[in-house]
């Protein structure tokens, strides 16, 4: 550094303090942006990589230690008197604008199409503009947890209907309705729950940010950003005023009960939103109604991409894990041996179909017959009628395009994951049973 304290790009690396290096460690370590800088490192004398493979499993062995694959990369480097110079470099490369502003702001000039300015609240951030995904706009806020905090009214942990700002709680932390320039927008803090480890929620993070980077439709919730910063990372979201498909089916807090009109574009919607992610490679692995929320009009988007995977090559693939994931009523029964294929994500949709047909939860203790699944083998088997089964809080109810959607329903709830339809399918014959678009 010069002897003033700025940073030039003459600087040398080792010069950097503590407090830049700490900077820049928070842009790079998150989504691994720090192995795109790694890899572009040249070894000085031969001009070839400085790092191996080896190196890189070195330093991302210190992230589950606490420790910052930055900071030490920048350290090992450093010794070779690498120059602020040189790194921007790099980092421009990559399109890392937000880190190389840290070290010389005029060095980064925006392209012209991201010149509009982001909502004070939050800090535009470039480090999630990978090259996969081709934009540069993702319009994602990288907010600090003090902002969500105070967005949040502290964390106000009361329910939204008695004045707090508490929305509903998951197997991954708890969502709260914040505030931000005036609109409103949902706030999932995620903490470790039971069993699941620190490590294991920092996946699950980078999953769901990496999955809604790429992953935009309008039956998709829409992700306005995230915080990383915190104790606790958290995802923010557009807020769905008409909440969740189930507490609607269910008329929670008194609302009234959805039309069969709007459960058939619910349907439709929800089924188009999957099929986008089938044909983009994904299995949402955790498809139920909760899973399912309604903006102002009412227009379904599928939300919790957590659990995704990017389904190897071809969305027909399987793929095995070992820890299984998923909300055991929905779940088929590969699914729950820990297989992973979207003819699963076809399987719980089936049962999501058999909640909007009948208005009832997935499973019900009180319930003579307690699983929605068995309830539907009485009808099949004759042993309850379907007129009895399909919700009679509909005033608009359309026994003809019931029996349709009740027949589909149990075609996506083979057992068999062979006979059930593809996602494709199960849209057209939705779109045909209930004659919307
Ligand atoms: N974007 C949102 N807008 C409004 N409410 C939401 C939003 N996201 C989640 N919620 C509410 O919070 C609840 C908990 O969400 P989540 O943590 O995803 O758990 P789960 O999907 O297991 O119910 C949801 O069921 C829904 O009622
Ligand atoms: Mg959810």
């Amino acid at each position: 550094m010069s002897s003033n304290g700025t940073i030039t790009s003459e600087t040398f690396v080792r010069h950097l303090s503590h407090g830049v290096l700490r900077t820049l460690a928070d842009f790079l370590d998150p989504y691994d942006a720090w192995k795109k800088v790694l890899m572009d490192i040249p070894n000085g004398a031969t001009g070839q990589p400085r790092f191996s493979q080896l190196h890189l499993r070195r330093f991302e062995g210190l992230l589950s230690r606490g420790g910052s694959p930055t900071v030490e990369l920048l350290h090992d480097w450093g010794t070779t008197n690498c120059t602020v110079g040189e790194l921007v470099e790099i980092l421009l490369r990559h399109r890392l604008y937000a880190p190389a502003g840290v070290l010389l702001p005029d060095a980064v000039r925006r392209p012209a199409q991201q010149e509009s300015r982001p909502p004070p609240a939050c800090q535009e951030t470039a480090v999630l503009v990978g090259p996969t995904s081709g934009t540069d706009d993702t319009g994602f806020c990288n907010f600090s947890y003090h902002d969500l905090m105070r967005m949040t009214g502290n964390w106000d942990d009361r329910s939204v209907s008695v004045g707090g700002n508490r929305l509903g709680e998951g197997g991954f932390g708890i969502v709260y309705r914040g505030l931000l320039n005036s609109t409103h927008v949902a706030v999932k803090k995620l903490s470790s729950v039971d069993d699941i480890c620190a490590e294991e929620l920092r996946i699950q993070f980078d999953q769901e940010v990496q999955a809604l980077k790429t992953l935009k439709h309008e039956n998709l919730v829409n992700m306005v950003g995230f915080s990383s910063d915190g104790n606790h990372p958290c995802l923010v979201y557009a807020y769905m005023p008409n909440g969740s498909l189930l507490d609607r089916l269910a008329c929670l807090d008194n609302t009234p009960p959805l039309s069969w009109h709007r459960r058939c574009l619910i349907s439709t919607g929800t089924a188009k939103g999957l099929e986008y992610l089938h044909s983009n490679h994904h299995v949402h692995r955790d498809v139920k109604s909760a899973n399912i929320l309604l903006d102002e009009k009412f227009i379904p988007k599928v939300s919790d991409f957590g659990l995704t995977r990017a389904s190897a090559k071809r969305s027909s693939s399987t793929v095995m894990t070992e820890k299984i994931v998923g909300t055991t009523a929905y779940m088929a029964p590969e699914a729950l041996r820990g297989e992973i294929t979207p003819k699963s994500d076809v399987f719980s949709f089936g049962v999501v179909l058999l909640e909007i047909l009948s208005g009832l939860p997935p499973v019900d203790e009180s319930r003579e017959t307690k699983f929605i699944m068995d309830l539907r083998d009485e009808v099949e088997e004759e042993e309850m009628d379907l007129d009895e089964f399909v919700d009679k809080k509909m005033e608009d109810r359309d026994l003809t395009a019931a029996e349709k959607v009740f027949s589909l329903a149990s075609q996506c709830l083979s057992d068999r994951k062979n006979r059930r339809p593809p996602m494709k399918g199960v849209l057209t014959d939705l779109q045909d049973a209930v004659k919307t678009d």
